[in-house]
């Protein structure tokens, strides 16, 4: 996540969730950093001229995902605010069961079950999951509900997050420095760097 994020601001927590959907964090930065001066709030870019907010997006790809920006920009500021229950946040443009969990726990500090690709493979190696994705998702979205914890849940979602990002890499993981190697089956039977396995194509 950019640096400097305010945790509180919803606004800023949405932003940088759809900049970082199909993107790197070092990808993402400047462009939130451009973003967060020109529009420090929903409503600035619910103001904002589609092809201005098209043309600052141009470099991250994906353009649906700036339309849909735009559009639900618009219809927050028509509400007032963010909302703050998961079924308020998941009916808005561009915003599925990943980012609305991710919002709920960031923004909000809910225990919301927050699981990305990066946490798919930190939870498949800390239980030594060998069934391979992605059939194994509904065990993995198990076991990561089940360790979700109700203390610090967004620091908590965050940190499995840039876990997963950083140090529990899909190859050579650093499991050297990793802070969680004492709970990792997959690193106690020598596997950590073959899971997750994956179906064939
Ligand atoms: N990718 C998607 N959301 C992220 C986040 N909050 N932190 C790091 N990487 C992410």
């Amino acid at each position: 996540m950019p640096p400097g994020q305010g945790r509180a601001d919803p606004y800023r927590v949405w932003l940088s969730e759809v900049m970082l959907q199909q993107t790197t964090v070092v990808a993402v930065k400047s462009y939130f950093e451009r973003f967060t001066q020109l529009w420090p709030t929903v409503q600035d870019l619910a103001a904002a001229p589609d092809d201005q907010v098209m043309a600052e997006w141009a470099g991250l790809g994906y353009y649906a995902r700036a339309r849909n920006l735009v559009a639900c920009a618009r219809a927050v500021a028509a509400l007032g605010q963010f909302p703050d229950t998961r079924e308020g946040l998941a009916a808005l443009p561009g915003i599925g069961p990943y980012t609305s969990a991710a919002i709920g726990a960031i923004a909000f500090d809910r225990p919301e079950t927050v699981v990305d690709g990066n946490v798919e493979r930190v939870i498949s190696r800390l239980h030594a999951l060998e069934e391979p994705l992605p059939a194994s998702k509904p065990e993995i979205y198990r076991l990561a509900a089940a360790q979700t914890p109700t203390l610090r849940p967004g620091d908590y979602a965050q940190a499995m997050m840039d876990l997963g990002a950083t140090i529990c890499t899909p190859r050579s993981p650093a499991c050297g420095i990793c802070p969680v190697i004492e709970f990792c089956q997959a690193r106690r039977l020598g596997i950590a760097a073959e899971l997750p396995r994956k179906m064939p194509k």
